[in-house]
């Protein structure tokens, strides 16, 4: 039997890299002596999908910017070259925007794990934070380079989410004319944007992801069950419920990336446009200042707080409209950030938690999915009526967890995970 101490031809060179780098040390720690819990289902699939996704989008983009004019003369055209004269352009161009719907699909359904098993509880509250800095960063990438192919929603759609801030009460105009860098959207914008969303943010965006894997790392994953693995370990000082996170999850990640891959292609390939969810249809027309479309509406993930922004219709305590709307969009993501001191309960998976935490959950996934619907019509007074709800459901998720979460009965958590 091969002696596995004995040095090989490889062990050679990697010790030399040892000695002046930690990079066995570094794959011990974070892939093959990572003991990951092994009851991770379905839900878990979608960080690693989240990165394949990252990667995609970097390298596309990075293709992209070979061709592309970001300039207000030129940027429309030479996305439109992209599509027909460059090799192979109309398949990066379509892998890079509908990857950033595919983006914030696996983003979300991630993000809903995290809600499901309490994985943003003590001790991974920074695993979250991090999570959501990532998420408005996304949000900020997305919002950015939307504007990049200068056609008339790329246009009017910055225009309306601009114009937000301008309902800021003091700063707000002169925020908003820093923000576009002139009086109107301009080719300035379109160059400002084009910076930050090609070098700036993707250097945020993966400074996050390590900051967001070593929090994790550092802490250890949770799992459907929600039980801590490291409170039970053998003699040898491994968790009797973990396994290595390499070679298994790997392996049963790649199956994950398999059929991902099979779902995108198929919408690459077929649906690339998603019927004007992915591209709208108004963005198939160069940007035309003098002319506003029948309809903005944000891209489709951007629509949940977009609807609940349209739903404040009323002033309240002497605040305009607009701006109460402008505050309870960024309440909506705020208390995302906050949740991990909102959740009080002794347990941290669904599975064990009370009827009202189930209640509230399922309400809130449902009120979010018909935000996000009513976010992409336009508005008539029995949607603003519905929206208006669904944003009370939203609200009400956050702010009556601190009660519910304490209050409600819980189920006794099992010893060991379930395998479930
Ligand atoms: C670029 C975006 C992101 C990437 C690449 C990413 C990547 C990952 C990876 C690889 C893991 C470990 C595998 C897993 O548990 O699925 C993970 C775990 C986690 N992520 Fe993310 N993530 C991203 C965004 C987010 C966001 C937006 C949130 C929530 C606000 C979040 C919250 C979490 C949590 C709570 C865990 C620990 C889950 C557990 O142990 O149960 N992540 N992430």
């Amino acid at each position: 039997m091969a002696n596995p101490d004995k040095p090989k031809a490889g062990r050679g060179v990697m010790r030399w890299v040892d000695e002046r780098f930690p990079a066995t040390r570094m794959w011990q720690e974070h892939l093959s002596r990572y003991y990951a819990p092994k009851n991770f289902n379905f839900w878990y699939f979608f960080g690693s999908l989240a990165m394949l996704v990252l990667v995609n989008q970097l390298l596309t983009g990075l293709w992209l910017t070979m061709s592309f004019n970001p300039s207000a003369e030129g940027a429309f055209a030479s996305v439109e070259y992209i599509m027909r004269d460059v090799e192979w352009g109309w398949l990066i161009r379509y892998m890079h925007s509908t990857g950033a719907s595919a983006f914030f699909v696996v983003v979300y359904l991630h993000m809903f794990r995290g809600l499901l098993y309490g994985s943003y509880k003590a001790p991974r509250e920074l695993v979250w934070v991090f999570g959501m800095a990532l998420y408005l960063a996304l949000m900020a990438e997305a919002f950015m380079g939307y504007l990049l192919p200068w056609g008339q929603m790329s246009y009017w759609g910055a225009q309306v989410i601009i114009s937000l801030f301008s309902a800021i009460p003091g700063i707000g105009p002169d925020l908003a004319q820093w923000i576009r860098g002139d009086y109107l959207i301009s080719g300035i914008t379109l160059n400002r944007f084009f910076a930050l969303h090609v070098v700036a943010l993707p250097i945020v965006i993966l400074a996050l992801v390590v900051l967001h894997i070593i929090a994790l790392h550092e802490v250890g994953s949770n799992n459907p069950d929600g039980i801590e693995i490291k409170d039970k370990k053998d003699e040898q000082g491994k968790p009797l419920d973990g396994i290595p996170f390499h070679p298994y999850y790997v392996v049963k990640d790649l199956v994950g990336v398999a059929v991902f891959l099979f779902v995108f292609c198929a919408v690459l390939f077929y649906f690339p446009e998603g019927g004007g969810y992915f591209l709208e249809t108004p963005n198939f027309e160069p940007a035309n200042p003098m002319q506003t479309p029948d309809h903005i509406a944000p891209v489709w993930y951007f629509t949940p707080f977009y609807a609940i922004l349209r739903a404040i219709n009323f002033s309240l305590f002497g605040l305009d409209a607009k701006f109460l709307g402008v505050m309870c969009m960024g309440a909506a993501i705020a208390l995302l950030f906050v949740l991990p001191w909102l959740d009080r309960s002794a347990v941290r998976s669904i599975r064990y938690k009370g009827w009202c935490s189930r209640l509230m959950l399922t309400l809130f996934a449902i009120s979010f999915v018909v935000l996000g619907v009513l976010g992409v019509l336009p508005p008539t007074a029995e949607r603003t009526a519905l929206a208006q709800l669904c944003a009370v459901l939203y609200f009400a998720f956050f702010l009556l967890m601190p009660f519910y979460s304490r209050w409600e009965k819980t189920k006794p958590v099992p010893e060991r995970v379930t395998g479930r």
